[in-house]
């Protein structure tokens, strides 16, 4: 599919988090030098900033299979245990959500992730054993929006932790030209760069979602070369606002200020306010908002900043 063609296959064609990639790049080579299946790498950060994309390029790289599940998918201990024996020497494993494991899940994973040996119990009752077999070396990557999700004994168990950020503006201007290129349109720079800025703070997955629509756009108006005016017209019809601000965004400032004098307030009063669930705004939203100077945590729970009423046109208002 398109999706999965605007996905970089290595890290030289991965742009931006360059942290993130200095580090995986050295630990990746390493490992192949001493012909060893790369330490196990959890990836955090919120959503939409490549961690699957990095899971299978640390795959691509180590020239091994890419095998994928999720946390909330793996129910049973019998789930887990039937992925793990499918495993050939090296592998990378990918588990997204993995702090959404369950806790007898999660306990058949040490003993694989520690010493790539799988115990399980066969039989059930008086007559149940347990039984150990070996597992070939592997790499398990686990995603998740916050390190601080993983229990803590987990979270040791990885030899590698690697925060993803939001994209500077200039990466994810690459980005936008990068997949332009992909889908053989030509944009002017200053309508990638307008793109890029009106991102929410940096997902290529919605920037890139924002060009698919910029495309259309101008692709019905006849332009040969997308340009600043038509980027301009479809952000507007998009409700992506200049800072790049979505409707959900705006939904959750506003209540916050018209309902609760702009907090502080908690979060679940705010999630029901808005009929989102708390997780979604914590884990989606809040972030890149946090991140923006427009709102801030504080023990008695979120407050709207005065960043916030100035981008809405309104007063502080008095205590
Ligand atoms: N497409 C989506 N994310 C990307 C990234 N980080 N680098 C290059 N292309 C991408």
């Amino acid at each position: 599919s398109e999706e999965l063609t605007l996905r970089p296959q290595l890290l030289k064609q991965y742009i931006g988090q360059h942290k993130a990639k200095e580090n995986l790049s050295i630990f990746i080579e390493a490992a192949k030098m001493r012909n060893e299946a790369l330490d196990h790498v959890l990836l955090y950060g919120p959503p939409g900033l490549g961690k699957t994309t990095m899971a299978q390029i640390i795959a691509n790289e180590m020239g091994v299979q890419f095998k994928q599940t999720s946390g909330p998918a793996i129910e049973r201990s019998g789930d887990l245990a039937a992925i793990l024996s499918s495993l050939e020497i090296g592998d990378v494993l990918f588990i997204d959500e993995i702090h959404r494991l369950p806790r007898a899940v999660e306990e058949i994973l040490y003993p694989a992730m520690e010493d790539f040996c799988l115990d399980i119990v066969i039989g059930q009752g008086p007559s149940a054993r347990s039984v150990q077999l070996d597992l070939p070396p592997f790499t398990l990557v686990g995603a998740t929006t916050r390190a601080g999700l993983l229990s803590a004994p987990l979270r040791d168990r990885f030899g590698v932790l690697s925060r993803l950020e939001f994209y500077e503006v200039v990466d994810l201007c690459a980005i936008v030209e990068r997949t332009a290129d992909i889908f053989q349109v030509e944009i002017d720079k200053s309508a990638a760069l307008e793109v890029a800025r009106r991102s929410r703070g940096g997902t290529p997955r919605i920037a890139n979602r924002l060009l698919k629509r910029v495309r259309d756009i101008s692709q019905v108006k006849g332009e040969s070369t997308i340009s600043i005016e038509t980027t301009q017209k479809a952000l507007e019809m998009l409700q992506v606002d200049q800072a790049g601000l979505d409707h959900i965004d705006h939904k959750l400032l506003l209540a916050m200020m018209d309902g609760f004098r702009g907090g502080p307030v908690g979060l679940d009063t705010i999630a029901a306010s808005i009929g989102e669930e708390s997780q979604t705004i914590e884990d989606v939203y809040e972030p890149y908002l946090l991140q923006q100077g427009f709102i801030q945590r504080t023990p008695r729970g979120r407050l709207v900043t005065p960043k916030a009423y100035a981008h809405f046109d309104r007063e502080v208002p008095q205590t």
